[in-house]
């Protein structure tokens, strides 16, 4: 069924990947070949509207010009050094970062899992060296809904079936609490094996599920009062997404460890980070984590002029505005496909009901493509806006437009 939506000049391409490739993704119906700013094309030449952006990966736009110069020049100069020697690249981008954000110290990764799992092991060593848990015992609360990759650690902590079934045995130590539940966190951080809470401020995998206000200032409250560390995954919700820096800024908190990636690396280059405070970051000893790639130059080069960019840019602010215009604007939309339309900043979501026979938020995207618009949904029913923060009005109007025409056509097939 989805093979008859692929041009010829699409298919070889997709022909390949089902030969060669690993059925672990499910793609939308469409083969992409190149991207500028809001913007990415296919291989025929259509023209799209990209409301994902990488997973929130690709915050500057598509091939961001200081962001490509940042990377051509230090790629041309020094790439790849390892953390064998020292670079001229790293100490200066450490500053940056532990400036920007106000944290002591920033450990350098790829990946947002491996800097997720960073902070899990940081949270751990901390545990046994400074809280004083014995040897083996420290355990770690995370949200049920959370997600923060597919490692074997990310799926132990995950209530994803689908990501957990036939991977096991887990890692042990990790426990679940309901997101959004102040209380129940009270309750488990009495424990004093805990070490850590770790959670995104806004679930986005889980569906942009954005919690109660005040639920982040309460988790900060309690894990200060339990000496428990605050990780905040902000791998998706950071660097502007949601409309500040750190989504935690809306409440004026200050996590005890931040985790960043996706947008470090300006849609270029895998770039993540743990910042903490000293007490933290100081229990790691030479030998006991690491990575060739983290902080190597060019990683240096490509976060600097990503985080730059989005100071310079005001893509915060933008954030904010264009978010603001964009919810509003689909909230006006009145169909009884939509159950529900959320969000902050330029992370938004629309929860599609069940319609038609058996049709879904799949049906719905596909159709977007179809108008020039890219967006995915997550589970089965909800659909994920998130598209560049250097979007203007404009495109957020011409979005909308394809939304609302998309939703009637549907209505009216039912
Ligand atoms: C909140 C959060 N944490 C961690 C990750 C993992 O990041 P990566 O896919 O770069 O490993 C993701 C990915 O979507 C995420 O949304």
């Amino acid at each position: 069924m989805q093979s008859d939506l692929f041009t010829e000049g699409a298919r070889k391409f997709v022909d390949l990947e089902e030969r060669f490739g690993v059925f672990n993704y499910h793609p939308l119906p469409v083969v992409l070949a190149q991207g500028s700013g809001v913007y990415v094309w296919d291989v025929d030449g259509k023209k799209y509207l990209d409301f994902l952006s990488a997973y929130s990966a690709v915050n500057q736009g598509h091939a961001h010009p200081v962001i490509l110069q940042a990377l051509q020049s230090q790629a041309a100069s020094l790439s790849l050094t390892s953390r064998a020697f020292h670079n001229n690249k790293l100490g200066p981008y450490l500053e940056f970062m532990a400036n920007t954000f106000g944290f002591d110290r920033v450990l350098p990764m790829n990946t947002g899992v491996e800097a997720s799992e960073s902070a899990v092991k940081l949270a751990r060593k901390w545990g046994y060296e400074v809280k004083g848990v014995s040897e083996n015992n420290a355990r770690i609360i995370f949200a049920a809904g959370n997600f923060w990759g597919r490692s074997i650690a990310a799926i132990s902590s995950s209530t994803d079936e689908n990501s957990r079934n036939g991977f096991g045995p887990f890692v042990p130590g990790f426990d679940l609490i309901p997101y959004n539940d102040l209380h129940q966190l009270e309750e488990v951080c009495k424990n004093p094996d805990v070490v850590a809470f770790m959670v995104e401020p806004i679930q986005g995998e889980a569906g942009v599920i954005v919690p109660d206000p005040g639920y982040l200032k309460g988790v900060r409250e309690i894990c200060s009062r339990y000496n428990v560390l605050f990780i905040a995954d902000e791998v998706q919700t950071g660097l502007g997404r949601t409309g500040a820096m750190t989504c935690c800024e809306h409440e004026n908190v200050k996590p005890d460890l931040l985790v960043l990636g996706k947008a470090l690396g300006g849609g270029v280059y895998p770039v993540s980070a743990v910042l903490g405070r000293d007490d933290v970051m100081k229990t790691l000893k030479p030998g006991q984590h690491g990575s060739t790639f983290g902080g190597n130059p060019l990683a240096c080069a490509v976060g600097m002029a990503s985080l730059k960019v989005i100071i310079d840019e005001q893509l915060c602010e933008n954030a904010r505005a264009m978010g603001e215009l964009f919810r509003a604007d689909l909230k006006k939309i009145k169909s009884p496909l939509i159950k529900d339309v959320r969000g902050m900043g330029l992370l938004n979501a629309m929860e599609i009901l069940p319609y038609g026979s058996g049709k879904t938020a799949w049906d719905i995207c596909v159709s977007m493509l179809q108008h020039g618009l890219l967006a995915k949904q997550t589970h089965r029913n909800i659909i994920r806006f998130a598209p560049p923060l250097i979007i203007n009005k404009e495109q957020i109007e011409q979005a909308t437009e394809i939304i609302k025409k998309v939703i009637s056509e549907e209505e009216m097939g039912l």
